[in-house]
This record gives structure tokens, sequence and C-alpha cells, in this order.
């Protein structure tokens, strides 16, 4: 049983029994599956493509290359086995975590993804509905479909609802544009809207090469009617760095060093995070230069081809700089699926996790119920794993609790002994 904040709250009780009905027609018509046959997170993509236009389809599937950043994130956690306790008593489950001095209901957040729009016409707005009812945080993507103060409207309007009830936030994810003055107004505009933490995406100095939206875009070229399926490939706002897969001139600095952090904090003058660390040189660094969280991540296999998982990342960390754990937080995405995934993260030391496609699919095949109910299976999964790893609360998993002896056969390895990291 999960001890959610708000046990009777969930978005059927808001509806009217015509609105109830309304819905199942439209469900029936679809022939999309009842939602309760969802039942791991991986189950909502299979419905995803059968109700997505391809073209969005495509933009969320699609990774760089062959795929084997992406594959490496899904497949590397499945390398790791718990080593469980018995005979503990965990009759009572706490999954709560603090994120950035913010507790969340959960250790796992919904990451940026933008143009949601693409994905449902409610866009983040929805999206944030579904989060805010269970309590857990979501990073809203630069590339929103929908104006990021009408994101934070939709995101109080319901907390409204739940009495204020859930610890539910919002943060910002930031691609930093080439004009340092749009840059500076972007960040002035998150803060004002109520944004809890900026998170910098640092692994997007260009756009990745995706193979599958290239060849969409060829046979747009070739099309006559160029395309157009995608429910909605145009955003209300004007800093989003790809349309369609095609990246937007200015859109992100290739410039960007460790230099501008010092005026992206100043500017922001609160939590500060980057995003998409993928070297433990890399978290040196950024504890250098005070940032308050990282978050280990190849952009869901988006951006370099060959990257390391994250996983693989987070291990490297914790071999060649334990430290790093007690001077930030530490966050990492890439493929987690299964709250079995989420507490090995843990294990290892993360602070929470992101999860990216999952909540997509969940949002295009059902909207905020899906949205919910991804939500509800992650949860019942972190539950029942801490239950028979022996645990009552977050902060009792250990790195001991994991064998990850496979994967360190494959980790990286300074080339020369006495070589400086
Ligand atoms: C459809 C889609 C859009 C994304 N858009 C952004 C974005 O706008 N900014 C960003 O920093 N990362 C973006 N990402 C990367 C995610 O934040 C996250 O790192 C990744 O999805 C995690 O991997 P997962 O999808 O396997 O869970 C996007 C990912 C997807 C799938």
């Amino acid at each position: 049983m999960c001890y959610f904040l708000f046990p009777g709250i969930s978005s059927p009780l808001h509806m009217t029994i015509s609105q109830s009905l309304a819905k199942i027609i439209e469900i029936m018509a679809n022939n999309t599956p009842h939602l309760s046959l969802c039942v791991t997170t991986t189950d909502f993509e299979k419905v995803a493509k059968d109700v997505l236009p391809e073209k969005s389809w495509v933009y969320a599937s699609s990774s760089a290359a062959t795929g084997l950043s992406m594959r490496s994130n899904l497949d590397d956690w499945s390398l790791i086995n718990f080593r469980p306790r018995i005979l503990r008593r965990v009759d009572r489950m706490d999954t709560r975590r603090s994120i950035l001095g913010h507790t969340s209901q959960f250790p796992f957040f919904v990451s940026a993804m933008g143009t949601l729009g693409s994905s449902h016409p409610g866009a983040e707005p929805l999206l944030v509905r579904g989060a805010t009812r269970k309590g857990m945080h979501t990073m809203i993507s630069t590339a929103s479909t929908k104006p990021l103060e009408e994101i934070m409207d939709a995101h109080r309007e319901e907390q409204r609802l739940l009495n204020n009830q859930s610890p539910a936030n919002l943060s910002f994810q930031l691609y930093v544009p080439e004009d340092r003055a749009r840059a500076k107004s972007l960040i002035q505009r998150v803060k004002a809207a109520g944004y809890q933490s900026l998170w910098v995406t640092v692994d997007t100095s260009t756009l990745g090469k995706r193979t599958a939206d290239r060849y969409l875009q060829a046979q747009e070229n070739l099309n006559a009617d160029q395309g157009g399926s995608a429910r909605d490939i145009h955003n209300e706002n004007d800093f989003a760095p790809a349309f369609g897969g095609r990246q937007v001139p200015g859109s992100v600095d290739a410039g960007l060093t460790w230099e501008d952090l010092k005026w992206i904090s100043q500017e922001w003058n609160g939590p500060l995070v980057l995003k998409g660390i993928q070297s433990v040189e890399d978290v040196k660094l950024a504890v250098q230069h005070g940032v308050q969280g990282i978050l280990l991540s190849n952009h869901g296999g988006r951006q370099i081809h060959s990257a390391p998982s994250s996983l693989m990342t987070l291990l490297e960390i914790r071999k060649y700089y334990p430290e790093a754990f007690d001077k930030l937080q530490v966050f990492v995405d890439g493929g987690l699926r299964d709250g079995a995934d989420v507490l090995k993260a843990l294990c290892l030391g993360a602070t929470a996790v992101g999860v990216g496609r999952p909540y997509y699919y969940a949002l295009a095949a059902y909207g905020a119920e899906g949205v919910e109910r991804c939500t509800d299976i992650l949860a019942e999964e972190v539950e029942i794993t801490m239950k028979m790893l022996g645990v009552t609360s977050l902060d009792q998993l250990r790195p001991e609790m994991i064998n990850t002896s496979r994967l360190e056969n494959e980790m990286w390895r300074p080339a020369f002994e006495k070589s400086k990291l």
C-alpha cells in the first residue's frame, strides 16, 4: 500500500458524470486500452505510438545516430543487482526526499522535455496538473509549448484545488541563448514567475544528429505538402532551440564556458544545477564553481553519439570522487523505467532521479491521468523494492546494498596511474 499525501485526490473525482462518460466514449472510440492496463512505465510507450502523429512519435523516441547512447542508458540499470537484507521492520515507509531544499513526495521528478504540445494539446499545463496532484516536482523546458507563466499558473491553480497541500514545485531548465540580454531577461521572467531552481543544460553546444528526425526532414523536403502532422510544432515562446529537429540560429550559445556561471548565478540568485554532466572531471569543476547540484545525463541519448550512460557516470563519481556527494546534490536521468532503477541510483548516492519519455508517452496517451498513473507505478515499485531491501526510508540506502561489479569492469580508468583527474 502506498502512503500518498493526498490519497483521495485524483482527477476522476474532479469530473462530472457526463465528463467521465465523454472520456469513456473517447477512449473506446480511440481504442485506447484502459488506463489500468498500464502496469509498468514502459506500457505507455506502446499506447502513445498508436495515438501520436508520426512526427511527434519521431520527436520523442529519436536519439543520436544508431541509438547507442539511449540503449546503454536503458540497459545499464539491469546490470546492477541488489543485495537485499531480511527480517527488518519494514511496516512503515517514507519515500519523501528533499530536493534543493524542497520536499518531494518521491525521489523522482519529471525531466525537462520541450514542445509538449506535440504530445497532447494540454501540453505542459496538463503535465504539471498531474504531477502536482501527486506531489512530484517537474522541470519545465526552455522549449516549452506554453509560456512559462501559464505553466506556473496551472501549477498554482492545482495547488489551490489541493488546499496547497502538495509538496510539488516547478524548476526551470535553461538553454542559454547567444544574446546575453535575452538570456538575462529570460532568467528574470523565470524568477518572477516563481520557479524554484534553475537547471542549465550544458550538453547542447549544438543539436545532436538524430537519425529518425533526419529521415523525416528529408521526406518532408521531398514532399510538396511539407508534413505538418505533428500536433503542435510551433511553441508559444521565442526561446526554443529547435523546431522539428531543426536548430534555431542563436538559440543556444556554443561559446558558453564555466566563466559564464558567474553572471548566470548572479542574475538568478537561487539554487543552480548543471544538467548534462558526463565525466568526473566536470563534477570537480562544478564543485569548484559552487553550484548547488549536478544532473548526470546524456540527454536521454539524444546528444553525443556513444555517450557514457548516466549510470556509468554516477559510478565514476562514486569511485573517483565520492566527496562530491557531500558537496552538492547529485541527480541522474536517462533510461530509468522502474522503481528499482530509482533505488539503485540512490544507493550510489544520488539525491533523486529524473524521468523523461515515460511521462511524454503517458501524457500523450491519457493526459493528466496518465501522468498520475505513471507516478503511481513508479511510487509503488519504489515502495515494494524498499520493503524487500529491508529499508524504511531513503537515507538508509547504501552502496553495499547493490552489486555493481559487472559495470565496474567496463568503467573508465585513468590511462596512466599518475594522471590527474
Ligand atoms: C521529447 C524530449 C524532449 C526533451 N527536451 C529537452 C529540453 O528541452 N531540454 C533539456 O535539457 N533536455 C531535454 N530532453 C532530455 C530530458 O530532459 C532527459 O534528459 C531525458 O529524457 C532522460 O532520459 P529518458 O527519456 O530516458 O528518461 C528531452 C528529452 C525528450 C525525450
